[in-house]
């Protein structure tokens, strides 16, 4: 129980159901000059570090920031039955510093206790398949289908909570009428704990709404025709359904009732290691001008692997050459068979390990393979015991992966060219600015000729930005028989019918 004992009368105890553990706590709600005060007290704690951060880029890109809000605000303005007084949504950069802070420290739980009454909050988390924000924000909204709008004349003196499924309160706060501001925040965590599983790689968002909504007892928003009951703060301005004046309206406390303010446990996170989805782009709205419409791919050719898994249970090919294994390795070691090289049965990180090419934090390793072998040698090495065996098997090798810089004008053709046997490509480093500082032509979509500029035709795919520059993997790959221009993220990429020789590659994200 936590409770301030110099807080004046009108303090309100809320009971906060915390998570999936169901534990009631009480917290006291505070009024908003004490919020600010309190926020204030946390942005200096962690001043060097958010200023570290901010040295480098948000925890939200702009283009994500923009899909979250515009979502918010899209299905905010379609509720039904229909909100009389539902506000239009604005970003918070507080609400994201604050969501960033809690996103940074991984825990799969609402966040931080102190702010809890003061915000509302959405989680979200997800591994393996690469999604956008707006699937979390998709789920939390399709929580509607179990939840039974409370009518006014149901509400005495309080209204029902209605919800026939696990969890409706991501939902009630998503249509919240008075939290008309948000900020998100994503996170990559490392061995994150999701309800005891661990999670070598996931995807953390982290959505704080404030003024906070759920409360006990309330409707989320009033039942009448749009924009008839709005804020006087508005002073009449209604777009999309929803109460809405330019530049905002000013930040109105927390009410003071009392009341609960709920948190429900958060729903299963998506988990699932489908093969990444293709290039794609994000439509927010059908008639957005398509050259300010990024086409974004998080598709990676790297396949994420677990301590466990041996290279035999994977795909072969190309794809199946780059992994990127999780930390934490040595403490849990895996079958390895032979020394510098390895029987197929072989854990691929395990024997990443043993040959040294990564340590027990993890990484990526190429994998190369050599055929059979008639032989294969035990030997003790980097705290792996590997076990010998006298059969023929197929084998492979692991090295480290090489990340060589490139310039704008470097293309696959020169660098390096699809083969027979598959090859690794290194890593590249690009350059930023390769839009304007590079003439070198971008032949294809998805499919590139290898006569392109590696760097252009990862900005036109979407996996580097020009501003940033940044890393890619190459994939060379044999000649198609045409290649598709298009404009793409202000590049436009040639077509070719029947190149009469030349190979193609194709580029992946590193995240
Ligand atoms: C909020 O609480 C502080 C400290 O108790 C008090 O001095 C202040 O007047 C309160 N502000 C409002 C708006 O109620
Ligand atoms: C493999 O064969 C060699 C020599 O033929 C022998 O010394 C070794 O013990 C055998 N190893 C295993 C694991 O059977
Ligand atoms: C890229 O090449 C693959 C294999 O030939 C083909 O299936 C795919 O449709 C091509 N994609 C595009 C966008 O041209
Ligand atoms: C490309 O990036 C450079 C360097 O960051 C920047 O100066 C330039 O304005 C960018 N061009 C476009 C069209 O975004």
């Amino acid at each position: 129980m936590k409770r301030s004992p110099s807080l004046p009368g009108w303090v309100r105890v809320v009971g906060l159901f915390l998570c999936w553990t169901r534990t009631v706590q009480a917290l006291v709600l505070i009024n908003s000059t004490q919020l600010e005060s309190m926020l204030n007290q946390y942005r200096d704690k962690d001043d060097k570090w958010w200023k570290a951060r901010s040295r480098g880029r948000r925890a939200i890109s702009e283009g994500d920031m923009h899909l979250i809000l515009d979502l918010h605000n899209k299905l905010r303005g379609q509720v039904h039955p229909p909100a009389s007084n539902m506000e239009h949504m604005v970003w918070d950069y507080d609400l994201e510093r604050s969501a960033e802070h809690w996103a940074h420290t991984c825990r799969w739980e609402h966040g931080p206790s102190h702010m809890l009454t003061q915000i509302g909050q959405n989680l979200g988390a997800h591994w393996g398949r690469d999604r956008p924000p707006t699937f979390h924000v998709q789920a939390w909204y399709d929580e509607v289908r179990y939840y039974s709008y409370p009518y006014s004349q149901e509400c005495n003196p309080h209204c029902p909570f209605r919800c026939s499924g696990p969890v409706c309160t991501h939902y009630t706060q998503l249509v919240w009428a008075t939290s008309n501001r948000i900020g998100c925040a994503i996170n990559v965590c490392y061995n994150m704990n999701v309800w005891g599983m661990i999670w070598a790689k996931a995807v953390y968002l982290v959505c704080n709404y404030s003024p906070p909504g759920n409360w006990w007892g309330h409707a989320p928003y009033k039942y009448g025709s749009p924009c008839s009951a709005c804020p006087d703060s508005y002073a009449g301005g209604c777009r999309n359904n929803l109460c809405y004046k330019e530049g905002g309206v000013e930040q109105r406390p927390a009410p003071e009732i009392e009341e609960s303010n709920y948190i429900e446990p958060e729903q299963e996170p998506v988990r699932d290691r489908e093969p990444p989805p293709r290039a794609q782009t994000p439509n927010p709205s059908a008639n957005d001008n398509p050259d300010r419409t990024p086409v974004v791919s998080t598709e990676q050719m790297s396949q994420q692997v677990d301590c466990e898994t041996k290279l035999r249970d994977r795909c072969k090919g190309t794809t199946c050459n780059r992994y990127e294994c999780p930390p934490g390795c040595l403490d849990r070691p895996a079958k390895v068979v032979g020394t510098a090289y390895y029987d197929m049965q072989s854990s691929v990180c395990g024997a990443g390990l043993h040959s040294g090419v990564i340590d027990n934090d993890g990484g990526w390793l190429d994998v190369t393979r050599l055929g059979r072998k008639q032989q294969f040698t035990k030997s003790y090495k980097n705290g792996i015991q590997s076990i010998g065996k006298n059969r023929s098997a197929n084998s492979f090798k692991v090295d480290s992966v090489p990340v060589k810089a490139v310039t704008c004008d470097t293309t696959v053709a020169l660098f390096c060219p699809f083969k027979k046997p598959v090859r690794h490509c290194p890593r590249l480093y690009c350059p930023r600015n390769c839009l304007h500082s590079s003439q070198v032509r971008v032949i294809g979509t998805k499919n590139y000729s290898d006569k392109s500029s590696i760097c252009r035709a990862a900005i036109h795919a979407g996996v580097i930005l020009n501003e940033s520059g940044g890393y890619l993997d190459v994939m060379p790959v044999d000649r198609r028989q045409q290649y598709t221009g298009s404009h793409q993220n202000g590049i436009s990429s040639e077509s070719l019918m029947n190149p009469t020789g030349g190979k193609a590659f194709r580029v992946f994200a590193v995240i």
